[in-house]
């Protein structure tokens, strides 16, 4: 009938009910099935935080260990994708070659595309959850030219990862403790947000029938976007061009002159009106990582005085702006020696296990096409002009 909630940017409309993450954005809380992201990062592990997304409970020590073992059992692909990968060109953005590589992974798991079988459903999750690391390796080694290396399915899904990245044939990788631990934790931390742009992205590309791999495919494709999981490096871009503490105060007033596109990277969030608490356990994490290597990295010192600059001014304080998860990340990531063009990507694989379970919740209950509608302010009726009168 033409009538319509304008909302745009999807502000004030809920699009699906969930039982997976409440978010309450004033107090700076989030919840997984009811679990503080702060005691699932400290106290449990990443593939303990996919079991629970994915099935409401955590599991107990047999159900882990199974849930654990199934999906490093699973972390090779096809041979067939090595070929599928060559195809890229070598300076391809890594989050170019994921849209690529997950879209697919449709092409080799036929049972895949009967979304209405719960079995094959569940078997597509724990797919995603097992090769995204592997999948995210291979586009890194692509970019530099190394061979790829097979995963190690004795080592923790970030230990793991971490070995598919650095070892090489000639070298063993090592694999610190530590630095696995918090590889870990970052994937944790991004594992799920609620109804964010590249879960609605998915469940809209889902809501179609479309398969689980094409949808997260899309995903990841939202995802790639600065205003989203593209912030991490934006945020080490801008500390790079700050270069300084001393023209920390030139860019906070870039960021709040209206006349200047620049934003603060890492500083706001549409639901949080308060601390993202996942920043606070980056924050934490950051520090344990550089104390574990031994790195005094001035973009660290940069970021502290920045967000204590910022946090102080009224700008900041009467817009709510925090730093947000994505502040800290990219700091660690580097620390770990992971390229700034890599930081999306891992973003991408730590918040598969959100998105296949949105996907998931969705088809497995009642849902409807999602139809956004919009207002119209083009012209009005008007008749066709031949070419040769325009
Ligand atoms: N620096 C300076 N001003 C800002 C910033 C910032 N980072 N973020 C918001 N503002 C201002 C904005 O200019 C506006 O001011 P005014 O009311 O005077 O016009 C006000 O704050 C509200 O901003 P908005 O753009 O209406 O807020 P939004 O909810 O549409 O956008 C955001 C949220 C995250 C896109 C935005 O805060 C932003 O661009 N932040 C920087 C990018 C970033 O860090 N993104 C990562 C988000 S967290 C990870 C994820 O979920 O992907």
């Amino acid at each position: 009938n033409g009538v319509f909630t304008y909302d745009p940017g999807f502000v004030s409309t809920a699009a699906c009910e969930s039982k997976i993450t409440y978010i309450d954005g004033d107090k700076g809380v989030l919840l997984h099935r009811g679990y503080p992201i702060e005691q699932l990062a400290e106290e449990s592990d990443f593939l303990e935080v996919c079991y629970l997304l994915l099935y409401g409970e955590l599991p107990n020590a047999a159900e882990k260990e199974q849930f654990s073992s199934m999906v490093m059992k699973h972390t090779m692909v096809h041979e067939q994708m090595v070929e599928f990968l060559k195809g890229f060109r070598r300076d391809a953005h890594p989050m170019a070659i994921m849209c690529g590589l997950v879209g697919a992974l449709s092409s080799f798991y036929h049972d895949s595309l009967d979304i209405t079988n719960e079995t094959h459903r569940q078997i597509t999750a724990h797919r995603l959850i097992s090769k995204m690391p592997t999948l995210a390796a291979m586009a890194y080694k692509h970019s530099v030219g190394q061979p790829f290396m097979y995963p190690r399915n004795d080592l923790s899904y970030g230990g793991n990862f971490l070995h598919m990245m650095f070892a090489t044939p000639c070298e063993e990788y090592k694999v610190n403790p530590v630095l696995a631990r918090a590889m870990d934790k970052i994937f944790t931390l991004h594992a799920d947000h609620e109804q964010n742009a590249s879960t609605s992205t998915v469940r809209l590309a889902g809501s179609s029938g479309a398969n689980p791999f094409a949808c997260i495919a899309s995903g990841i494709a939202a995802l790639w976007g600065p205003a989203h999981g593209g912030a991490n490096e934006a945020v080490l871009k801008m500390l790079d061009e700050i270069g300084d503490e001393s023209r920390i105060e030139e860019f906070v007033a870039k960021a709040k002159d209206k006349n200047d596109p620049f934003r603060l990277m890492g500083f706001g969030h549409r639901v949080y009106k308060n601390f993202d608490p996942r920043a606070k356990v980056m924050k934490k994490t950051c520090d344990e990582v550089l104390g574990e290597l031994g790195i005094n990295d001035p973009q660290l010192r940069i970021a502290k005085r920045l967000e204590q600059i910022a946090l102080e001014d009224e700008y900041f304080i009467d817009r709510q702006l925090y730093p947000n998860v994505d502040f800290y990340s990219g700091i660690i990531l580097k620390a770990l020696g992971i390229p700034v063009e890599m930081f999306t990507v891992i973003f991408a694989t730590g918040r598969t296990p959100g998105w296949i379970a949105h996907w998931h919740e969705m088809i497995s209950g009642s849902y409807r096409i999602g139809r956004p509608r919009q207002l119209y302010t083009g012209p009005e009726k008007r008749d066709f002009v031949p070419l040769d009168q325009r």
